[in-house]
């Protein structure tokens, strides 16, 4: 995110533009929390995790009252032209204001990548990588003592990153909210890699499948005499995010904030700027916000393929 803000910056201070930070999201625009940033405010930041002007959940900004005292401040402040990056909740948000006529422009951001309008969103591949590198700690202890392990990866409802994140790992077995597995399939699942000849397991679950960590170690630990092996969960939860943006992060945040600009620079406003097959493209906000993204469960295949 700091390198989408540093790219808004620059590219609106390129256009001759005042530039304005938001601090705490869609919390310090009802607050009018603003922060005027010059050329040199966002150097040094490209590497930092996270974003700078901070950032928050915003309940009153679900109610009406909250989305119209934010248009008076932005009105009352002379901003004109709002870049909105974030995920499902800030796009509604961004939609919400360009639904009362406010020029805003929205910028894909967010680890779950389950946002309609970008094939990728900016985060997505730096939480992917430090899935990746836990997974192939927790494959070296599994294979050098024989064990079966879970990770549980964050995506709220989304099964994109622990899917990605199984192909890429080598993972055994993945479970995800799109394509669930119950708990006695695992299990068999996870006796046939043994049977196979594997000495060890390791199973990726996103935090939304119905049977998460919680369940599926309480079955595995209810049926061990049973089943004949152990389950040890790790869940990632945050520290999946936090990591140092990798290159194509800040590659995709450094386009998508420099489009978003461009776009506000020519008019075009309530869209969401992505990657749209491969390139940098718009979509409108109202399409974004009532379109659900939607993950290729041919990928489930390959990950089972490959799993052999
Ligand atoms: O949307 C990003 C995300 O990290 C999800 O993967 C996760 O479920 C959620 O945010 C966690 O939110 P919070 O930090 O507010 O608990």
């Amino acid at each position: 995110m700091n390198a989408a803000v540093r790219a808004v910056t620059r590219a609106g201070i390129e256009q001759g533009w005042e530039v304005y930070g938001v601090r705490s999201g869609y919390s310090g625009l009802i607050g009018g929390s603003f922060r005027r940033l010059l050329v040199r405010d966002v150097g040094g930041l490209m590497q930092q995790a996270g974003t700078f002007l901070g950032s928050a959940r915003c309940p009153e900004f679900r109610m009406d009252e909250g989305k119209d005292t934010a248009l008076h401040v932005l009105n009352r402040e002379g901003i004109e032209g709002l870049v909105v990056i974030g995920g499902n909740g800030s796009q509604t948000g961004a939609h919400a204001l360009a639904e009362r006529g406010f020029p805003v422009v929205g910028v894909a951001s967010t680890i779950d990548n389950d946002l309609y309008g970008s094939e990728i969103t900016i985060g997505v591949d730096t939480a992917l990588n430090i899935a990746l590198e836990a997974i192939d700690r927790l494959k070296a202890t599994a294979s050098s003592h024989g064990r079966a392990f879970l990770v549980e990866v964050m995506g709220r409802h989304c099964g994109y990153l622990a899917l990605m994140a199984a192909i890429a790992g080598g993972a055994e077995a993945v479970v995800i909210p799109e394509r669930e597995v119950d708990p006695t399939e695992l299990a068999e699942q996870l006796r046939a890699c043994y049977q196979r000849g594997k000495s060890h397991a390791v199973v990726v679950v996103a935090e939304g499948a119905r049977h998460n960590a919680g369940t599926l170690v309480r079955h595995f630990e209810e049926n061990r005499a049973r089943l004949g092996f152990e389950l040890r969960a790790t869940i990632l939860g945050h520290v999946q995010r936090g990591g140092t943006p990798g290159a194509f992060d800040r590659l995709l945040a450094t386009r998508l904030g420099a489009a978003a600009v461009a776009s506000l620079a020519h008019g075009r406003h309530g869209v969401l700027m992505g990657l749209v097959r491969g390139e940098v493209g718009a979509t409108p906000l109202a399409e974004v916000v009532t379109h659900q993204k939607t993950i290729d469960l041919e990928l489930f295949e390959l990950a089972r393929v490959m799993a052999q």
